[in-house]
């Protein structure tokens, strides 16, 4: 059981110590592309902060901590000259929580691509393998000696495809090339830094993250939208964890994936498939989705909650926990996995400070009832060994800037003064004793 948090949502210092710039960094200064123009240049100050924020979580009996490490704090222009300060940062950190007993759990990427890599094509270049292959080594050979269990990606199909596809996302770039050069260059990542951590620490426990959304047809009754949910979901949920179990690319359900083959090179095919120790389900909500005769590749919409009358969040992401449930059974199906963990879920409610206190009602029940489904899946035989709750505190939302609260702990962007939400403090009570996992 434990928290999950990334560099950049957290971090702030973005310029400190010898930091290289990341996509998210430049994309941020980029007007409209967030909302209110927020950027995470002081987010949550973790940086500085960090020594306080993991006696918050020592206070909070919370066993495990997932974080990221910015990859342009170790090498600020991607690869190439190291900066020893980003890296002493970090083992401070590491140390700070084995100190306090808390197990760090480190994510290798979590979207904040140094920017210099950008210049250079980013994830569409193929030389992005050979960039990540030199920082997940000189990552295990840094942090290697105390971090036990390691994540190499998180939520592929969202940075590929909100960055590359959609453009919503760093670094804003639009079209199915980009998007298909940027998959198999994200996928040959995946698997290529699992070997490398793998050789080098080959008692760590390696793993990888996906976003997963439950899925059903809108209109039950109707066989085009079944073909529908089928392409949604060999995009958002199978598109990563196929090539990387050994079953190639989802081809058969949304064949214009055979153009992934231009930037494939003979031998490519072997190099995708890794092992993992355990499968990240980053699960938040379900999606209904309907036939759509134009939209391009798919010929798929989802349909929003609103239109749907359901209870939604911030997000707008409906909530909906036997989501979870399915879900996990969905992946479990998968005989190669070994092991899974949900290392996010959580939802954004509008926080009021009242007296000091946050009474965030909606997303203690909505933490209860997702981890009661996830319980539910354990007894019935699912291979689930663990939960993350996103987040610790509350960050920044990505494109959505600051407006989305996630966070059992409530953040004052302002003052940066923490107050623990209701929900944490159940959280606290829930993990002493830790009844199920440790
Ligand atoms: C997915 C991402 O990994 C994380 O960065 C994000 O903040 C949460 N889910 C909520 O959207």
């Amino acid at each position: 059981m434990g928290v999950s948090t990334a560099a950049h949502q957290i971090e702030g210092a973005h310029t400190a110590d010898g930091k290289g710039p990341s996509i998210w960094d430049t994309f941020s200064g980029i007007k409209g592309k967030i909302q209110s123009g927020h950027h995470a240049n002081h987010s949550c100050d973790f940086y500085n902060r960090y020594g306080e924020d993991i006696c918050l979580m020592d206070q909070m009996n919370i066993p495990n901590f997932r974080f990221s490490l910015a990859w342009s704090r170790i090498l600020p222009k991607g690869h190439g000259q190291a900066n020893q300060k980003g890296i002493d940062y970090y083992n401070r950190l590491i140390d700070g929580c084995l100190e306090r007993n808390i197990e760090p759990w480190v994510t290798l990427y979590h979207w904040d691509l140094p920017q210099e890599l950008e210049h250079r094509g980013g994830w569409t270049n193929r030389d992005i393998v050979s960039w990540f292959q030199e920082y997940a080594h000189l990552c295990a050979s840094q942090f290697g000696d105390r971090i036990k269990h390691w994540m190499v990606l998180n939520e592929p199909m969202v940075f590929v495809g909100a960055g590359y596809f959609l453009g919503v996302h760093a670094p804003g770039r639009r079209g199915i090339k980009s998007f298909l050069a940027a998959t198999h260059h994200a996928a040959l990542c995946q698997a290529e830094g699992g070997r490398i951590l793998r050789n080098a620490l080959p008692h760590a426990e390696i793993g990888t993250t996906y976003s997963c959304s439950h899925l059903e047809p809108f209109r039950p009754t109707l066989i085009r939208d079944h073909g529908a949910t089928r392409r949604v979901d060999a995009i958002l949920n199978r598109l990563f964890i196929e090539p990387g179990l050994g079953l190639g690319y989802p081809i058969a359900d949304v064949p214009y994936l055979r153009r992934i083959q231009e930037f494939m090179r003979p031998g490519d095919e072997a190099l995708l498939p890794f092992e993992f120790d355990f499968i990240g389900i980053q699960n938040y909500t379900r999606e209904m989705v309907k036939y759509a005769f134009f939209t391009p590749f798919l010929q798929a919409a989802l349909v929003p909650p609103k239109k749907r009358g359901v209870a939604s969040t911030v997000m707008n992401w409906e909530v909906y926990p036997p989501a979870i449930y399915h879900i996990l059974h969905k992946y479990n199906k998968y005989p190669q996995i070994k092991k899974l963990i949900i290392t996010e879920n959580g939802a954004a409610f509008p926080d009021q400070v009242v007296n000091g206190e946050v009474n965030d009602t909606q997303r203690l029940h909505y933490i209860q009832e997702h981890l009661k489904q996830v319980l539910k899946a354990k007894q019935e035989g699912v291979k689930v060994d663990g939960y993350f709750v996103w987040s610790f505190t509350d960050n920044f939302e990505w494109a959505e800037g600051y407006h989305p609260r996630f966070g059992l702990v409530y953040v004052d962007f302002e003052t940066q003064q923490r107050i623990v939400k209701a929900s944490g403090k159940w959280y606290t009570e829930f993990l002493n004793p830790s009844p199920f996992w440790t």
